[in-house]
């Protein structure tokens, strides 16, 4: 099977993280398309995956954009259509990843007559999206689509309650490696010293610093707890959220947290990185589509506390694997944070469970083996 990646984006977002193991076991038989260049076709071309950046202009449309700019936009992308036609007639199907993506895989997919598979990442509601961007993605995946693939069973509610048809989606959480999660003792207390948090207790947060993924829920929680607990705030304004990262270090000052909020940037060793976590959170404001995060931290061993929303109510249970906390209540975040200081037995084997059940449920072998029996249907049925 000869498959077409299309991904808008040239930085590695959990989206992308997904796609590079999906792409993975096909090998030279398939060919990832990029709207943008950057890291993310490093770490392609890192593992081996074909790869090919098709745009040279960014498009210009963001999730909140109205009519005007998506109509302008399409001139803007004809070109890059073009360029993925030519491609596609090698290949025998169109996987868009982005929703960028699915616009340029869509208009293709009906030139080169190869089927559309969409892998919807987000939770297509008004919280995430201006009402045009739901309206034409929706119409182009009931119209183009022979299958979406949804990250968790929140967006494919999402993408039902907003007018998908229910025939075409399949839920596919994310897969994981477990064997990348397992680190080394010494390098981890040496991370922890390097660091300079020996004796602190550490609470990690990963995500790319962004309004929605509620980094300032944890600085507000930090607030209410002890001296010896730390923030690790692991990521960086991807997609150009510099404002919001201008708020959080004045935060910070304002609460006289300088000590005790670390802004690590942008990093490739999260294993590692969790590994020196006594507790990884999660503080996401509005629904979390999946959280690649929230089953990492598991892998890792390590309890997790999560916003109770969207799919990372599929992933955690609370006191089980993990806890859930309401969305933007740092207090509760502070009690949860507080009653972990206090239960070091209960959270240890808190984090095991997480561990053992995460690696058989998220397993990549399996997860890509059930993609793969989805595309030869398609492939069957065109
Ligand atoms: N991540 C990373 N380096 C960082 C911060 C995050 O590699 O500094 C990775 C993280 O391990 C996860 C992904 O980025 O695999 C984020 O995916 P998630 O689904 O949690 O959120 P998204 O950003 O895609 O909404
Ligand atoms: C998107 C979502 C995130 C999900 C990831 C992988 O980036 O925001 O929740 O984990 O895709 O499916």
């Amino acid at each position: 099977m000869k498959i077409l990646f299309l991904d808008q984006s040239g930085k590695p977002g959990g989206a992308e993280l997904c796609l590079l193991d999906i792409a993975k076991p096909y090998g030279q038989n398939a060919l990832v398309g990029l709207f943008a260049d950057g890291d993310f076709r490093k770490l392609l071309q890192e593992n081996q995956i074909p790869v090919e950046v098709l745009a040279t202009q960014a498009i210009k449309v963001s999730k909140q954009s109205g009519l005007f700019p998506a109509l302008s936009s399409l001139g803007q992308i004809t070109p890059l259509i073009n360029q993925v036609v030519h491609r596609a007639k090698k290949y025998d199907l169109i996987y868009a990843n982005t929703q960028k993506a699915l616009v340029v895989g869509a208009i293709a997919s009906f030139f080169a007559r190869r089927p559309l598979v969409y892998h919807l990442h987000d939770i297509l509601s008004q919280e995430h999206f201006s009402k045009t961007n739901l309206r034409v993605a929706i119409n182009l995946i009931n119209r183009c689509a022979a299958l979406v693939i949804a990250n968790s069973q929140a967006s494919k509610t999402a993408f039902l309650q907003a007018g998908g048809k229910p025939d075409l989606v399949q839920v596919v959480y994310n897969g994981f490696a477990a064997k990348n999660y397992e680190v080394d003792e010494l390098e981890v207390s040496n991370l922890k010293e390097n660091l300079g948090l020996k004796d602190k207790f550490i609470v990690g947060h990963f995500s790319r610093l962004s309004p929605w993924k509620g980094q300032h829920i944890l600085i507000d929680a930090l607030s209410q707890c002890q001296k010896n607990v730390i923030a690790m705030l692991v990521g960086d304004a991807l997609f150009g959220e510099y404002e919001y990262v201008k708020d959080l270090h004045q935060k910070v000052t304002a609460l006289g947290l300088e000590n005790r909020v670390k802004f690590l940037g942008f990093r490739a060793d999260i294993p590692q990185l969790m590994a020196v976590c006594d507790l990884v959170a999660h503080t996401s404001t509005a629904p979390e589509p999946f959280g690649r995060v929230i089953v990492e931290a598991m892998l890792c061993g390590k309890p997790v506390v999560a916003a109770q929303a969207g799919g990372a109510m599929e992933l955690v249970e609370d006191g089980v694997n993990g806890f859930l906390v309401t969305p933007g209540e740092s207090q509760e975040l502070a009690a949860v944070i507080h009653n972990c200081l206090q239960a070091s037995t209960k959270i240890a084997n808190i984090g095991n469970y997480a561990r053992i059940s995460a690696s058989q449920r998220f397993d990549v072998h399996t997860i890509n083996q059930q993609i793969q029996e989805l595309l030869k249907l398609i492939i069957l049925n065109k």
